[in-house]
């Protein structure tokens, strides 16, 4: 190490409940190792507009509890040109910055691939999204809190479902990734999930209404997962309303509610976890990696590898749903 003297960092992507928790814990470690830290704001779009700010221990005090992120966020378009990540070069040159550390999902973490590819930056990355598709990592950081949430609204929604023997489809978020719906369903006691893993192989609509509702109850709740290969609730119900109109049918749409809320105890230590050990990885020397967690250890994950978009949902997870919702 001895070369890196001043880190920046930055989120980026969808914002996740606990990336404030991730900055405050790379803000401490990089600074009770002697590292100077600068704050990049709006992801990589401050990079390239020079939006960089000197960080101090006090400037990440009282966020550990907070939802969003204090360095805002963006989907970059100009980084995703040479002549963005050119700029970008310059201006962490110009800063003094000697290596990044990047909270953020697939797409934040391709970005720095590709950045620290063509620069020769070191780069860390840190899995933060609600989705949880990132490879290499039994978890990231959101994901447990946008669990929670979901089963927050579930629970009410279920209350008028009941009363109104109404089948209700709720559309999670997750890009094309089916963990928060599938496990959401699992937690919530829904009755099945719709998820793009197997929607290509089975009609799960089908097999839901094949399988019938639960024979002691008249209402029932499908989660689906939003994606295209899904098609979203909409889809389904509007299929619902043609194809059994003995049923009446409502559809919500989670949406970003998903994304808002103060951290879980679970995201909170997770992104601490994450963030020290992302200062350590770059005191070693490590550069170009995914810091994540596996079996509660840490572990460095290539880039190429955690972007592959290949993380497995367990068909157990299907299993289970599927067993105890008859
Ligand atoms: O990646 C996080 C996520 O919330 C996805 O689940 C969702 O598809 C997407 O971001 C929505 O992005 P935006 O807020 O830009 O509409």
């Amino acid at each position: 190490m001895g070369t890196i003297k001043c880190i920046g960092v930055l989120t980026s992507g969808g914002d996740a409940p606990g990336m404030n928790a991730a900055i405050r814990a790379v803000t401490r470690a990089a600074i009770y190792h002697g590292l100077q830290v600068k704050g990049i704001y709006r992801g990589y779009h401050g990079l390239v507009t020079d939006e960089i700010t000197d960080f101090k221990s006090e400037n990440v005090s009282n966020i550990i509890q907070l939802g969003g992120t204090i360095l805002k966020t963006a989907r970059c378009k100009e980084f995703t040109t040479p002549e963005g990540r050119k700029i970008a070069y310059e201006n962490m040159q110009k800063e003094g910055i000697d290596a990044l550390v990047i909270i953020g999902g697939d797409g934040s973490l391709t970005g720095a691939r590709i950045f620290a590819q063509e620069f020769d930056v070191p780069c860390i990355g840190l899995p933060g999204t609600i989705d949880n598709d990132l490879y290499g990592t039994d978890t990231t950081i959101g994901y447990d809190t946008a669990l929670n949430t979901i089963l927050e609204a579930v629970d009410k929604i279920r209350d008028t479902a009941t009363s109104h023997e109404r089948l209700f489809f709720i559309e999670v978020m997750g890009r094309d990734a089916g963990f928060l719906a599938i496990n959401g369903a699992i937690a919530s006691g829904a009755e099945a999930a719709i998820i793009p893993e197997v929607s290509t192989e089975v009609d799960q609509l089908e097999e839901f209404i094949k399988n019938g509702f639960r024979k002691s109850k008249n209402s029932s709740i499908v989660l689906v997962a939003e994606s295209e290969l899904t098609g979203g609730a909409m889809h389904y119900a509007e299929r619902v309303k043609k194809e059994y109109p003995q049923y009446e049918v409502r559809v919500t749409i989670l949406g970003h509610v998903q994304r808002g809320g103060s951290p879980t105890a679970h995201d909170r230590i997770l992104a601490s976890r994450l963030g020290t050990a992302a200062i350590d990885a770059l005191l070693e020397d490590q550069r170009n990696v995914m810091i994540g967690i596996e079996n509660d250890e840490i572990v460095y994950v290539p880039f190429s590898k955690a972007t592959k978009n290949d993380k497995r949902l367990k068909p157990e997870l299907i299993k289970v749903l599927h067993e105890l919702s008859i």
